[in-house]
């Protein structure tokens, strides 16, 4: 067994460990084998198995059956042995209707999903009966249907059971519910959903159980102002986006979460609601707030009042909001707010007032505030005394301004994080910040500073742990040591403020855009010895990896360099062995020839220049020869060469020798191509030599040695493109002294 099998056959274990599955029963028949079944077959997933009716293989045992997305056109009729049943999802199939015994032994079925179906009909579900079964029945999803209306129910349209705790009709097309309640049925109601319907109207809800209604994404218009008297035990209400809902004083004692954002509110009308905690009417039409008009909100903490048009408020407009936490004002039209406006809410922690038209930080009092937002405000002054009336006060963000200037001594106890980013700032001084000794976090980015600060600035705020500097236009002049030492200041560890990289020179020309660091390297570092210990090991590291490197590389080409030169080495000397037997050969040849017949083919051609000198000479002289067109061929021949191989022809011609190769000479040869080829040729070494240039040798030989080649060499070289087989047996057809020795 290779290692490939052990490790799928051990992730085949695991899955199957892991999903609870029994190998031994999965028989193509079997129930797991169609579905999914989990947790020792009480969970069944039969989702989307193209499926019209229950797999075979179902027993008391499931507690959870899933078997949503099929073609169930009615409702799976022998349910009733799955009396265990906990969890029904039937979802996403074709049930229009429910027959009155549906639920029949379902005695433990707690969620049923019955949603996206085609019910078009509520009297198709036998709302009276159909859930009497089903005694322990909480959940009852049937949203994605289309009921379209459901108004004045008749007693027996009513949907009965007294377990009911969750009913959801959302996306159900309903248009309308009024007339009798939908409600009185369902003794243990806790939670309706309403959600996604077309509803324009909401009425005659009753019920002494719920607690949260849910009606957004609806077009509901109104609410009656008693509509609420008969949920008395409602606590969340949920009616965002319903575009033209105006809400008029709705009375419920119990209410303690109120949504009605995206809707059409032009007054948050919220007295009705003593209890209430959270409120989230952003997103309205309300554009002024009355004197008291949260007086009776006495509970409220949360209160959420963003994208309004509130243009103004009075100085009690909270009056009353002795709980109030959290108090969203942002994106409204506010243009001045109170000074004892805040200090009607004591427990106010935190205000947003971004994106309104405050002019002024002004004289905001408050005990309790610590954070506010008073961002993109169009602030463009702060008073000197501005803070100390919030007097708890930690994060302040005046960021998106147009402040274009920070009073000195500004003064807070408690500040801590102070945001200008985006303002106008260019110039802050050793008393700007010297009265926030608490002053951890402060950023600039954005403004229009040019000369880089100092670190005295910061001499009384000890805990300083984060400046943002980034984005302004600092003019660098390394010479002044004060930049160096504010650099050093926000830069250094451990106490680093801002990445050095923030810091960035807007001018003098010459370094525009460089890092403070980079601009003025050469003037804070001037000698090698001041660049600090980073950068000196930085230097080294480099150096010895480059050195290791280069060493690699020489000693990988000197490797290969070698392994070549022997390569070639070889093959020269077997070159040479080749020519040695091959002259041997030659040799014999001849003198067997000698004692021949010619042969008819010599007249044929002459030999070129290359083969006559390569030939054996005989002791005769050429000049008997009867043929003295031959010579003269050669002659001709050679001279379309260059002078260099003129000398070379002459040598041939002088040379009368015997084309002896001595041991001497080969071995010459072998060695040192270069010098053998300079020396005077004989016929034998020349050989030798012209073997050499065989085309693959001769690419060797050029790579290897260059163009410093002498140019005889190269003159041979061209004449060497053809193979040396057929030169040999043509020569040793072509040759004269046959002839000469035939005369
Ligand atoms: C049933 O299966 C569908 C699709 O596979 C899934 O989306 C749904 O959550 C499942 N229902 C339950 C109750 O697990
Ligand atoms: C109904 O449930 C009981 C157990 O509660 C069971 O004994 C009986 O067989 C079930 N009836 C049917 C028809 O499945
Ligand atoms: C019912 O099924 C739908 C679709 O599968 C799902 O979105 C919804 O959450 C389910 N309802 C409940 C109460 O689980
Ligand atoms: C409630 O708000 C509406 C506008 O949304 C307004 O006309 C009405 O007077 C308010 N009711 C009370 C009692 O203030
Ligand atoms: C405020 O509550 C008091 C009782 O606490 C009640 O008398 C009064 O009518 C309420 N005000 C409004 C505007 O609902
Ligand atoms: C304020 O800064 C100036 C230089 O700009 C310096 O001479 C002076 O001592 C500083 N004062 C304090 C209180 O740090």
């Amino acid at each position: 067994m290779n290692l490939q099998q052990t490790v799928c056959l051990l992730l085949c274990a695991w899955a199957v460990k892991a999903q609870n599955l029994d190998f031994e029963d999965k028989s193509p028949n079997d129930l797991c084998y169609i579905c999914s079944c989990r947790a020792e077959r009480t969970e069944v997933d039969c989702s989307r198995r193209g499926l019209r009716d229950l797999p075979d293989g179902l027993d008391e045992k499931v507690k959870k059956l899933n078997i949503s997305n099929n073609e169930f056109a009615t409702f799976p009729e022998n349910l009733g042995k799955l009396y265990n049943l906990i969890k029904l999802d039937i979802s996403g199939n074709r049930l229009t209707g429910l027959s009155k015994n549906a639920l029949f032994n379902l005695t433990a079925l707690e969620v049923l999903n019955l949603s996206s179906n085609y019910f078009e009909n509520w009297m198709d579900l036998n709302p009276n009966e159909v859930l009497a079964p089903a005694v322990n029945l909480k959940t009852l999803d049937l949203s994605h249907n289309r009921f379209k209306s459901m108004d004045n129910l008749a007693q027996g349209e009513l949907l009965i059971s007294s377990s009911l705790d969750t009913l959801i009709l959302d996306h159900c097309e309903i248009e309308s519910i009024s007339g009798k309640s939908m409600l009185s049925g369902l003794n243990n109601i806790r939670v309706l959903k309403l959600n996604f319907n077309p509803l324009f109207r909401l009425q005659g809800l009753i019920s002494s159980t719920l607690k949260s209604l849910y009606a957004s994404n609806c077009q509901l218009i109104t609410v009656d102002q008693n509509e609420l008297a008969y949920l008395p035990s409602l606590v969340h209400l949920l009616m965002a986006h319903n575009y033209r809902l105006e809400l008029s004083v709705l009375y419920s004692t119990s209410l303690k979460f109120l949504d009605i954002s995206y809707c059409n509110v032009l007054r948050p009308n919220l007295s009705g609601f003593p209890n209430l905690r959270k409120a989230i009417v952003h997103h309205n039409m309300i554009r002024f707030l009355r004197s008291h008009e949260f007086i009776n909100n006495t509970k409220l903490e949360y209160l959420d009042l963003s994208y309004n048009n509130i243009g103004s408020i009075k100085v009690d407009t909270f009056r009353g909001l002795g709980m109030l936490k959290y108090l969203d004002l942002a994106w409204n039209e506010i243009a001045t707010i109170p000074e004892g406006t805040l200090l009607e809410m004591p427990s106010l922690t935190q205000l947003k007032l971004a994106r309104n038209y405050l002019t002024q930080v002004g004289h905001l009092k408050s005990t309790s505030l610590s954070i506010l937002d008073m961002s993109s405000c169009e602030i463009n002054s702060i008073g000197k005394d501005s803070l100390e009336g919030l007097q708890s006060l930690v994060d302040l963000d005046l960021s998106r301004n147009l402040i274009s200037r920070i009073p000195d001594s500004i003064s807070s106890n408690t500040l801590k994080y102070l945001n200008l980013n985006y303002n106008r700032l260019s110039m802050v001084n050793n008393f700007t910040f010297f009265m926030l000794p608490r002053l951890t976090g402060l950023a600039v980015v954005g403004n229009r500073f040019t000369n880089v600060w100092n670190k005295a600035y910061f001499e009384s705020n000890v805990y300083l742990e984060r400046l943002d500097l980034s984005d302004n236009m600092w003019r660098c002049d390394c010479k002044d040591s004060n930049m160096y030492d504010f650099y050093e200041f926000v830069t250094l560890e451990p106490f680093k403020k801002e990445e050095s990289y923030n810091l960035v020179c807007s001018s003098p020309m010459n370094v525009i855009g460089q890092a403070w660091l980079e601009a003025c390297y050469f003037t804070w570092y001037p000698t090698q010895n001041v660049a600090n210990a980073d950068n000196l090991i930085w230097f080294i590291v480099v150096m010895i990896t480059g050195l290791a490197v280069t060493i690699l590389l020489v000693n990988c080409i000197r490797n290969s360099m070698k392994r070549r030169l022997r390569a070639i080495q070889a093959e020269r000397e077997r070159q040479v062995e080749e020519a040695r037997d091959r002259l041997r050969q030659l040799r014999m040849a001849a003198e067997q020839e000698a004692l021949n017949a010619p042969d008819p083919r010599d007249l044929i051609a002459p030999p070129s220049y290359d083969e006559a000198l390569s030939m054996p000479k005989l002791n005769t002289s050429t000049h008997s020869l009867n043929d003295a067109g031959t010579g003269k061929t050669k002659r001709r021949r050679g001279r379309r060469k260059t002078k260099s191989s003129g000398d070379l022809l002459d040598e041939t011609e002088r040379n009368g020798d015997v084309p002896v190769l001595e041991e001497t000479e080969l071995s010459e040869a072998s060695e040192n191509n270069r010098r053998r080829r300079r020396r005077p040729k004989r016929f034998g070494s020349h050989e030798i030599a012209e073997l050499d240039n065989s085309p693959g040798a001769r690419r060797r030989r050029l790579s290897e040695y260059g163009p410093a080649d002498d140019s005889v060499t190269v003159e041979i070289e061209a004449e060497m493109e053809r193979p040396l087989r057929p030169r040999n047996r043509r020569y040793s057809s072509d040759d004269q002294e046959p002839r000469e020795s035939n005369l």
